[in-house]
């Protein structure tokens, strides 16, 4: 006994070839099994077979309308098609998940990071951690409101302040003809279903819309309610504004297309015609939403499109390989109103 320990120790002391090669070999293996590439999520899109391609952690920042499932799918989409990995993570409306999901993303060393930003405010530290870490950081659909706007690489996404102003000009053209039966003192009585408070899209389309409305003075905007981009909270605002102003509402400008469906289905429950008691404007531009306008129960669709995966998928691809990229990249984007002719307005996709 006493011989087999003091031998033990002995092969110990001086090791042989061979045990440092199986040393070395199940060193190799562990290096390996702890590399990113090998990581399974189960939100895990993408081939990522080739070892060349990228690993883009993706913040999304919650699954609240059409235009956002449109925009996941988008993303997944793209990244299959580019042969890039894209780990998804549903941020669930709360800004602490889609922190935390930016902390994983670092801690797992991925190439880029994408996120859409559920809020304006509150993004320094994260993303000072990010380029300590050294990973470039895209901001997709929202901006955010920094100081060291350095924290993050490119912006790429819609004109939210643009969309505000499409949707007053539009407004501009039907007073027009809305005055035509208006008596002197009469005015043009607004209801506004903001999005999501301290949001970039709710702070850009009221100050768009604003911008042009507020100076006329044939407007009068009776209340701007928060309906958090939510049918079912559009409805809820619809309901109360209905009960708080029976007889007032001219005009509904909404900021998503998810809230107006909620408020004319409010509408038609009591008796009132979307389109033609009440002129309705609207933001997104989902088939839904489009569907409606043809039907002359919306007036105006401005459009907001969600397909952003492609340029976003190349914009990541040019950053990692040192290539130009625009720092600011907007989609073209256009509106529709009952003005148009629609009938080769293709399907929509979301
Ligand atoms: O940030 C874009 C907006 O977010 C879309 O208008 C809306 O539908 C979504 O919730």
């Amino acid at each position: 006994m006493q011989k087999e320990w003091q031998q033990g120790r002995s092969v110990f002391r001086k090791p042989g070839r061979s045990l440092i090669i199986l040393i070395l070999l199940i060193l190799c293996l562990i290096i390996s099994g702890c590399s990113r590439k090998e990581k399974e999520t189960p939100a895990d899109t993408g081939t990522g077979s080739d070892p060349g391609s990228l690993v883009i952690g993706f913040s999304q920042l919650g699954s609240e309308s059409a235009w956002r499932l449109g925009n996941t799918e988008s993303m997944e989409q793209a990244a299959k098609e580019h042969g890039f990995r894209l780990i998804v993570e549903n941020g669930m409306q709360k800004q602490e998940n889609q922190i935390a999901a930016i902390r994983s993303f670092i801690a797992y060393r991925v190439d880029v990071i994408v996120f859409a930003p559920i809020v304006e405010d509150g993004w320094a530290n994260v993303l000072q951690e990010a380029k300590e870490a050294g990973i470039p950081v895209i901001m997709m659909d929202r901006l955010i409101n920094i100081k060291d706007s350095d924290l993050y690489t490119a912006y790429i996404g819609p004109d939210h302040y643009q969309e505000g102003v499409n949707a007053a000009k539009y407004l501009l053209k039907k007073a027009d003809e809305l005055e035509e039966d208006m008596s002197e003192n009469d005015r043009i009585h607004i209801v506004e279903l903001s999005g999501t408070e301290g949001s970039s899209p709710m702070i850009s389309r009221f100050q768009g819309f604003h911008d042009l409305i507020d100076r006329d003075d044939r407007f009068e905007v009776l209340e701007t309610v928060s309906g958090d981009f939510l049918r079912s909270k559009g409805r809820e605002c619809m309901q109360k504004l209905l009960k708080k102003y029976p007889d007032e509402i001219d005009v509904l400008y909404s900021h998503n297309d998810a809230m107006t469906l909620g408020a004319i289905e409010v509408m038609e429950e009591e008796g009132i015609e979307p389109g033609k008691d009440i002129v309705i404007i609207s933001v997104d531009g989902e088939q839904a939403a489009v569907d409606l306008l043809k039907e002359g129960r919306i007036n105006c669709v401005v459009e907001c499109s969600p397909m952003l995966g492609d340029a976003v998928m190349d914009l990541a691809q040019a950053i990692v390989s040192g290539e130009d990229y625009p720092r600011i990249s907007r989609p073209e984007e256009s509106c529709f109103t009952e003005y148009d002719d629609l009938s080769s307005l293709g399907p929509r996709g979301y």
